[in-house]
């Protein structure tokens, strides 16, 4: 099935352009020959007006013959034409105020706006667009104008200086479907529920995340659950290349990762085999191709009323998450014990029954609003981690020095009797320069997720209205050539020092995958941790291959997140000594 509805314009989204194309040029078309009729009827009566000579006369009966000759229904058609030509132009062209420039951008077409000039790849050709009208321009995707960001300087303007600014979510068609409109990430909430929900989304988060492991070998949790998922995730690999002689890496690595989170979240994991698991996780990039900025149902309303089998399989798979996370939800409710607080879900239930109990407490967030959060924490915890992970891998297969390197650091500094833990971190610079580059070479999130703008306000001397939808090109930000040299190239050692002993942490500051500002990822150090770990446990104990005869497909499927084609490798274990 083709899900791709963002400006990636498949076969099927072609057609439904296509079809939108021609359905109004057939309105226009009638419009316009009722309009002709219109004209020709008034010509006529003005003709028979003026037969009769007398001028002043002629201007004072003019209407009269007019309404009389003219239909009701011909008269009707003329007014709505007007009006709807008259909003038209109000829509597109707004009202600079004085001082303040109008964004430069491409013109766009009537009714489709930009959206065939984007291609399959919008970070690329917005990436080309920001080289010809510069940072912050204008695109019209369907009616809808978005504003584009590009540029280390200009975002970081847009998402910090004026961060108040920036910090809104576009209401957006797909975001309704998402946590049935409750989520964290997608949902308009208005900025002080927004920001409630943030703070305790963010401190259920740190609490569990680095909460004492159970026994002394583990600083903390969440080194203990990606220890263990290491572990498991070796044995499963390695069963797996006995049965069948090679293994997809995401769908492997998805249930590990997805475990790490359910741990923290719900405090508990499930087996390699657990299909309700294994096939709710591996629907996460079905849902990535539809939130991805651009998807045109978002911009192009008509298409909500066409029939979109993308649209229907979208809404089913939010109600799958739903569906999962709400049992377990139901669950801890049933067996919640003020004394004992388990995980991320039980502390949200517990901040619900403080705040009953609290008369100053603010009401106006639901229950519902609160225990939410753990569906946000459960679907970006998973998804994004595991797709850094399998592009990891492809990129230790597509480069077999740097593998080599990787394990060669890893047994000089921490040895092959023990496993990795956190602490290494700042001993395996060459292996955290290898993450950065991945970070910045892959851009698996080309996009932020599209922010709007919460007041009308200006950056850079530009008018940008209350509402514009602001798409932030963070591809644009880790390929920018004035950043990066040879930015296509895949070089870790960008992020090292001269005889490679010292990561350059500055460069790697540089380097945009969580977003900025008020908007910014809130797993952010969760996430980092969690791919090093991860990553640090995989290169130590295997090494992996192409299979033969199977080149590796490193093009990415553009999405929110993007990811690589399915495929599959080969994996062998490496020598304990
Ligand atoms: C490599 C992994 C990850 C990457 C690259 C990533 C990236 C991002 C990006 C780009 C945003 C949007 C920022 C914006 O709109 O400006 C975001 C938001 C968010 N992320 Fe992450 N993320 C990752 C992992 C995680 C993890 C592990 C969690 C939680 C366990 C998480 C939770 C969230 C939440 C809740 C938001 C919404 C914040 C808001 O709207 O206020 N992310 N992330």
């Amino acid at each position: 099935m083709c899900l791709n509805t963002g400006f990636g314009l498949s076969s099927i989204s072609f057609t439904i352009i296509i079809f939108i194309i021609i359905f109004f040029i057939i309105i226009i078309i009638i419009i316009i020959i009722i309009n002709i009729i219109v004209i020709i009827n008034i010509i006529n009566v003005l003709s028979l007006v003026l037969q009769v000579g007398n001028r002043s006369v002629t201007m004072a009966l003019m209407i009269l013959p007019l309404i009389g000759s003219v239909s009701v229904s011909e008269t009707l058609v003329a007014m709505i034409t007007v009006c709807l030509i008259y909003m038209l132009m109000k829509f597109l062209h707004t009202d600079v105020p004085e001082g303040l420039r109008r964004l430069p951008g491409p013109k766009p077409l009537p009714i489709i706006g930009n959206a065939l000039e984007l291609g399959d790849r919008p970070y690329l050709s917005l990436t080309a667009m920001a080289q010809r009208y510069g940072d912050i321009f204008q695109i019209q995707i369907g009616m809808r104008p978005v504003v584009v960001l590009s540029g280390h300087e200009t975002v970081r303007q847009a998402l910090i200086k004026q961060g108040d600014d920036f910090a809104g979510r576009p209401d957006l068609y797909s975001f309704q479907f998402i946590n049935e409109g409750k989520s964290l990430a997608f949902s308009t909430d208005q900025a002080g529920v927004w920001r409630a929900r943030r703070k305790l989304a963010m401190s259920a988060l740190r609490s569990f995340s680095t909460l004492e492991g159970t026994t002394p070998e583990y600083s903390c949790m969440l080194e203990e659950h990606v220890c263990k998922e290491g572990d498991y995730l070796i044995k499963q690999l390695s069963s797996v290349m006995v049965a069948d002689g090679s293994f997809d890496p995401f769908r492997h690595i998805v249930v590990s990762v997805a475990n790490v989170i359910c741990g923290m979240c719900f405090g508990r994991r499930y087996g390699h085999e657990d299909q309700e698991l294994v096939s709710l996780v591996n629907l996460s990039d079905e849902f990535g191709k539809v939130v991805g900025s651009g998807n045109l149902a978002d911009f192009i309303p008509l298409l909500r009323f066409l029939p979109n089998a993308t649209m229907k399989r979208f809404m089913a798979i939010n109600e799958r998450f739903v569906t999962f996370v709400q049992k377990i939800v139901t669950d801890h409710y049933n067996t919640y014990d003020k004394d004992n607080i388990r995980d991320i879900t039980d502390s949200l239930i517990d901040h619900c029954e403080d705040r009953k109990l609290d008369e100053n407490s603010n009401i106006q967030m639901s229950d519902e609003k609160v225990v939410g959060i753990v569906n946000d924490l459960f679907g970006a915890g998973f998804d994004t981690v595991s797709t850094a992970l399998s592009w990891s891998v492809m990129y230790l297969v597509a480069h077999p020095e740097m593998q080599e390197r990787l394990h060669q650091e890893i047994k000089d500094k921490v040895g092959l009797s023990r496993s990795p833990v956190l602490a290494d971190r700042n001993n395996l610079p060459v292996l955290e320069a290898f993450i950065f580059e991945i970070f910045r070479h892959s851009s698996f999130l080309p996009f932020t997720i599209p922010h709007c703008a919460t007041k009308d306000t200006s950056l850079d001397g530009y008018f940008i209205p209350k509402d514009t939808c602001v798409f932030i090109n963070q591809w644009q930000i880790n390929h920018d050539p004035e950043l990066w040299k040879e930015p296509s190239t895949f070089n870790p050692d960008r992020f090292l020092s001269a005889d490679g002993s010292e990561l350059n942490k500055l460069a790697g500051e540089k380097v945009m995958l969580f977003g900025m500002g008020k908007r910014r990822c809130i797993g952010e150090m969760v996430a980092r941790n969690e791919v090093f770990l991860f990553l640090a446990i995989l290169v130590q104990r295997l090494t992996f291959h192409a299979v033969p005869g199977e080149p590796l497909d490193m093009t990415p499927e553009y999405g929110l997140t993007m990811k690589h084609k399915r495929c599959h490798l080969r994996a062998t274990l490496r020598s304990t000594e």
